[in-house]
């Protein structure tokens, strides 16, 4: 379908006169056809054009409003509509980053599903979602190469409301009939699992999704009990404020006592040698009751909370293994606090990487499926606030968990309140709208394609329109990601031959 022509303009901002009949949008994705090669382009802005001049614009108009009905001699000639378009795409025999200018004066028209040929499916595909073209939606489907993809970190930002979770529930239904990847989920908004609705549980594969609740498990799900012998100190990092002689004061203690040091440490047992000041002592103390849901009566410990003397003894290892064996194991966190929430998701993950430390050194992590973190509001672990007090565990992942096979998805409204080298080192965006230029902006500068044009198209973006930005396309691919409920439905058979901007 012809759109237009270029009329002018520079490499990066190429004007295209828009035919009279036509609609262009922002966002939307054309070509244009030369001798030896096709150029993919896109627009990221429009403007008015005319031939007469603005006085006389101004005067026409004058009369018209005034006067009554007044035309334009040959209107769809003289006024008109401008597209700037960008060069994102050459493709000859196979896809290159553009070089050059397109032919002067040359048409342009809309994209079709055919001009995407040179696209192939990867082996490891994860599905999210159709190429969009400005809101019309292709019948081709993106995959992107997902053992790397995940690996590498997915950050996934956008305002409240514009599809965040409808975008994971798609990526986690798509991936758990899969083996290349174990995913955890710590979901503080209990949404992904469907108690209540569709979700997760109602995957054709349920075997492979397990969820863990602290109250009223759902036939098959799992109660989520720790035992306390089963913490460590490191644990506690990211999840507690403590000063180093508080910090300290839990390390000794676990070294001196093991698997018993929070019972010995609760009843402030001596320890030869060693001396801390009783404040100290009381604040931890303190600050460990309260974490940990517990009550002391005596010399008896009652565990109110999801912490226990008894049960919980594997709870951690089998969700390792779980993950292990590639499962999407969800944890209901809601009923959480923030605290407790990041310090369950820093148990888990602290030992799922210890694990697969031990199997690099063995060389086996080869065989190993990715294991994925998906963290909702992200920078309650990731921001630079929260890093300022020191280190945790998500974001050592976040620096070196690729060379382990260890990655994040990190979910948030507010991008800009993660340090940009975290930034920077998520090798995916998945980009839905955002509002707020701030926001934008700490995205744009940290996106592996050059997005410097995009703030506006990126702004208009519609509830599920992303654009995905990765070191592992081509180019910054628009899509469109389904509802969920509808692709829930859908059998995996109507993925067809579609495929990954894989380079
Ligand atoms: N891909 C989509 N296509 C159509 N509608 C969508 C899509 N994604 C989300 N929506 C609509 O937007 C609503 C909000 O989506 P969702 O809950 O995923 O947003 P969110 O970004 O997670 O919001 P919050 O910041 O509140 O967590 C959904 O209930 C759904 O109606
Ligand atoms: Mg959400």
């Amino acid at each position: 379908m012809l759109k237009g022509q270029v009329v002018s303009g520079d490499f990066g901002k190429i004007v295209m006169r828009i035919k009279a009949d036509q609609q262009v949008e922002l966002g939307e994705l054309m070509v244009i056809e030369d001798a030896q090669e096709k150029f993919i382009l896109q627009v990221y802005d429009l403007t008015y054009g005319s031939q007469i001049s603005q006085q006389n614009l101004e005067m026409v108009s004058g009369m018209n409003l005034e006067e009554g009905s007044f035309q334009i001699m040959d209107e769809s000639l003289r006024n008109y509509q401008l597209a700037f378009l960008k060069p994102i795409l050459t493709i000859t025999d196979s896809s290159k980053t553009c070089k050059k200018l397109p032919s002067f004066f040359t048409k342009v028209r809309a994209i079709q599903k055919e001009d995407l040929f040179f696209i192939t499916k990867p082996s490891t595909p994860l599905f999210l979602g159709n190429v969009r073209s400005g809101s019309q939606v292709l019948d081709f489907n993106v995959f992107l190469p997902g053992k790397d993809v995940l690996s590498h970190h997915v950050l996934i930002p956008a305002s409240t409301g514009k599809g965040k979770s409808n975008l994971m529930s798609c990526i986690l239904w798509d991936i758990t009939e899969k083996d290349y990847a174990g995913m955890l989920v710590l979901d503080p908004h209990d949404e992904y699992y469907g108690r209540s609705g569709l979700g997760l549980k109602d995957h054709p594969q349920k075997n492979k999704v397990v969820y863990y609740t602290p109250h009223n498990p759902p036939p098959g799900a799992r109660t989520m009990k720790i035992n306390l012998t089963k913490l460590k100190p490191e644990h506690f990092q990211g999840a507690v404020s403590l000063s180093d002689p508080q910090r300290q004061c839990l390390h000794v203690y676990y070294k001196k006592f093991k698997n018993n040091w929070i019972r010995f440490l609760l009843e402030e047992k001596k320890i030869e040698g060693v001396h801390f000041h009783e404040d100290t002592i009381a604040v931890v103390k303190r600050k460990l009751i309260s974490l940990l849901d517990l009550e002391l009566e005596g010399s008896e410990i009652n565990c109110k909370g999801i912490f226990d003397n008894v049960a919980g003894e594997n709870t951690i290892s089998e969700i390792c293994q779980e993950l292990e064996r590639s499962k999407t194991v969800i944890i209901d966190t809601s009923y959480f606090s923030g605290a407790l929430e990041i310090m369950i998701g820093s148990i888990i993950t602290t030992e799922m990487f210890s694990l697969y430390k031990y199997y690099k050194r063995l060389g086996q992590l080869e065989e190993k499926p990715v294991i994925s973190i998906v963290l909702e509001e992200a920078p309650r672990v990731l921001g630079k606030k929260v890093l300022e007090q020191g280190s945790n565990v998500f974001d050592s992942i976040a620096r070196e968990g690729r060379k382990f096979k260890i990655g994040l998805i990190a979910i948030t409204q507010l991008p800009s309140e993660i340090p940009k080298n975290i930034l920077a080192n998520m090798n995916t965006k998945i980009l839905l709208g955002m509002e707020m230029n701030s926001e934008r902006l700490a995205v744009i500068e940290s996106s592996p394609q050059d997005l410097s044009q995009d703030s506006r198209t990126i702004a208009s973006l519609d509830k599920g329109e992303a654009l995905v930005t990765s070191t592992f396309t081509r180019l910054a691919v628009p899509i469109k990601v389904p509802l969920f409920k509808d692709f829930a439905k859908v059998q995996k058979e109507t993925y067809t031959m579609d495929d990954s901007f894989l380079s």
